[in-house]
């Protein structure tokens, strides 16, 4: 990790990212559309690092400014089943926290579990349940980051939910707050694993972020997460889960969350 640092460190000279993006599935756009004068950083350059593999995503660091904030950007992550070591899937967050990273606001794609949401609503998470049977912080605790028993009792940020809900407001979509419940995936759940998780208090499910979110909090990053419910799932309508679906739906309202995502992070 620590060649990893030095040479983002030296690309980024004397820019100093306050504030870390993580661009889930169909918003890699926004990285050059909302940041002025967008600079990246492929993955594939960068010493020791993981490459991302899934269709759809880039793979790269984009950074600058946004509404006089600095940002840096994940164009592309890395998620547990494409075969990371957990480690691996979080270096990029320890990166930022060691950069100086103050704001970590994370996207994702997820299925609709509670009955009220529906494709293209947008859900700030308000907490998530931890299903992928491991956490990011075994192993030796980085004591330079955080300590070794974190708590977790605010994970997502109250103050950022609330940025993000006024943000919301004026916005053609549906808005809501829900907690997510995160797989290993790849494979998508079985009706009954979702009525079981619905049962569990959960509203969404997802294959991504609590691994960025626990570390973030570990490290004392303020973290803001907003998921893209892309489809009804597993069981909730006779239709099988595509990956295409998912990519239709987020495709559909990503102005909408390009839009939210851009003043929750400017007025945070
Ligand atoms: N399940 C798990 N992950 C997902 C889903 C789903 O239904 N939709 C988007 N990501």
């Amino acid at each position: 990790m620590q060649d990893a640092l030095e040479y983002l460190q030296n690309q980024l000279k004397d820019f100093s990212p306050e504030a870390g993006i993580i661009l889930g599935s169909g918003l890699g756009f926004f990285a050059d559309e909302a940041i002025e004068n967008p600079r990246s950083i492929p993955y594939e350059d960068i010493p020791n690092f993981p490459r991302s593999t899934v269709e759809g995503h880039k793979g790269q660091f984009v950074y600058g400014m946004l509404s006089g904030k600095p940002v840096l950007c994940m164009q592309g992550r890395f998620h547990f089943y494409e075969g990371y070591k957990m480690d691996q899937v979080v270096m990029p967050i320890r990166i930022m926290a060691l950069l100086g990273v103050k704001q970590l606001f994370v996207t994702n794609a997820a299925g609709c579990i509670n009955t009220t949401y529906k494709p293209g609503t947008l859900m700030a998470l308000s907490d998530h349940i931890n299903g992928l049977g491991t956490n990011p912080l075994i192993g030796p605790n980085h004591d330079d980051l955080g300590t070794r028993f974190p708590d977790m009792s605010e994970v997502y940020s109250k103050r950022l939910r609330k940025l993000a809900a006024e943000a919301s407001k004026d916005l053609p979509i549906h808005y809501a707050e829900g907690v997510y419940l995160a797989v290993t995936g790849p494979s998508y759940e079985t009706p009954a694993e979702i009525k079981a998780f619905r049962t569990l208090g959960a509203d969404a499910v997802g294959m991504s972020t609590v691994p960025e979110a626990i570390v973030a909090n570990h490290a004392g990053i303020e973290v803001c997460g907003i998921s893209c419910i892309t489809n009804l799932a597993a069981g909730m309508s006779d239709q099988p889960l595509t990956h295409d679906e998912v990519k239709e739906t987020a495709d559909r309202v990503r102005t909408s969350f390009a839009t939210l995502l851009s003043r929750v992070v400017s007025n945070a």
